[in-house]
């Protein structure tokens, strides 16, 4: 529709159209291997399981799945266990519970910053992190994520210390999107002491640590955090299952009822059913099950991908070595475009994200995205050969 006359909130003015859904809506085609989504693998979503608790949590208390009603208090007190057992003690009160992290992000953002006020981000992030900040009209400042240990430090300190001090910061610490890296253990604990220091409050943005299939548990930023000024966002989404839209916020206690205002303001509440069957498939103790088989099968999957990259591309570029989630990031050539090459990558039945479509400021035309987990090994061998033929036509 033409928008005419409509006038557009300032926050929605400057939105722009999803480079990313384009994208994802062009690789549809069946014979097309894709290797652009970000999907846990299909064949490996925990179906029996979750029909088991959709069937015992309607059989048992129907009445009240669809009704509305308050947070689900036993999910709050698992997750407020999970957490406690990751090294974030909280309480169930300070679970907060969300339709997904990017709700959860959403809510922080309106909760800290308001436009035209500086936000400090990766220079590199997921799209959903920068519709919460850029998107929403925030003046961001920009820091560099180093490939084998995630967020540049230093460069984060320069930018809370700076003039006007930021209204809010974000970080992805575990498998990061797109860049498949993480953020050291010596790094997360420096991460909280300077949003203290700074007083700047800090969201840790984390849907992917449980995806963990290779090296050692590191306890998230929020583990660090003495004075309350991270944020923790968690999600379902990638352990369990995406439809599922559900999430959580581990917050301050004080600023809980800001939070449920707002959330109240976007959708009322999470679903009383979804909440209760996913409780119902954690304390029937299906999670482990579910994230041993996910994880092996991603392991398997990305050592494929690693491999492929290696025997058709090692001559012409570099990558991520991620110990777990869902993507690899892939840098060429300087003089390779991976814009340029995508319609040609499309035509040879193959599809990636060209890199700069995570690039807040523009540039890493020479990179791109690869998600590994939603394909068989045979078939990510295949996309990366055929990737590879195009990529060396390009140079
Ligand atoms: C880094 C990051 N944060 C947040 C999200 C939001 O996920 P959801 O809203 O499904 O929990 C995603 C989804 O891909 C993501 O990659």
């Amino acid at each position: 529709m033409d928008l005419g006359s409509l006038q557009l909130s300032a926050e929605t003015a400057d939105l722009k159209r999803s480079v990313m859904r384009d994208l994802l809506s062009l690789a549809v085609d069946p014979e097309i291997i894709s290797l652009a989504g970000g999907l846990p693998a299909s064949e490996l979503l925990p179906v029996k399981a979750l029909r088991r608790s959709f069937e015992s949590v309607l059989a048992r208390d129907a009445r009240r799945s669809l009704q509305y009603s308050p947070p689900f208090g036993p999910l709050q007190s698992w997750i407020a266990q999970w957490m406690t057992g990751r090294g974030v003690s909280c309480d169930p009160e300070q679970v907060f519970i969300t339709n997904g992290g990017q709700q959860g992000l959403a809510i922080l953002s309106r909760l800290f910053l308001a436009r035209g006020q500086p936000a400090v981000i990766e220079a590199i992030t997921f799209t959903g992190i920068q519709q919460v900040t850029a998107g929403r009209g925030a003046s961001v400042r920009t820091i560099p994520t180093n490939l084998i240990d995630g967020a540049d430090m230093q460069a984060f300190e320069a930018a809370l210390a700076e003039e006007p001090r930021p209204a809010l910061a974000v970080l992805i610490p575990d498998f990061h999107n797109p860049l498949g890296v993480s953020l050291s253990s010596e790094k997360r604990a420096l991460a909280a002491q300077l949003a203290a220091r700074y007083q700047v409050p800090l969201i840790e943005d984390d849907p992917y640590s449980a995806l963990r299939f290779a090296g050692e548990f590191c306890p998230p930023i929020k583990a660090h955090d003495q004075a309350g000024f991270v944020f923790y966002v968690g999600s379902f989404s990638k352990m369990v299952a995406p439809a599922m839209r559900l999430g959580w916020i581990v917050a301050s206690p004080a600023l809980l009822p800001q939070i449920t205002v707002l959330r109240e303001s976007l959708d009322i509440e999470s679903s009383a059913l979804i909440q209760r069957v996913i409780a119902d498939f954690l304390e029937s103790g299906s999670l482990e099950p579910h994230l041993q088989q996910l994880n092996q099968a991603n392991h398997q999957r990305c050592l494929a991908l690693l491999e492929a990259l290696e025997r058709h591309l090692g001559d012409v570029a570099t990558w991520t070595q991620p110990e777990g989630g869902l993507f690899v990031w892939v840098t060429l050539m300087p003089e390779i475009d991976a814009w340029r090459l995508f319609p040609r990558a499309v035509e040879a039945k193959v599809a990636y994200i060209p890199g700069s479509a995570f690039a807040v400021n523009g540039g890493h035309h020479n990179t791109m995205r690869l998600n590994f987990s939603n394909l068989a090994p045979e078939k990510i061998q295949l996309g990366i050969r055929r990737l590879a033929a195009v990529v060396r036509q390009a140079v």
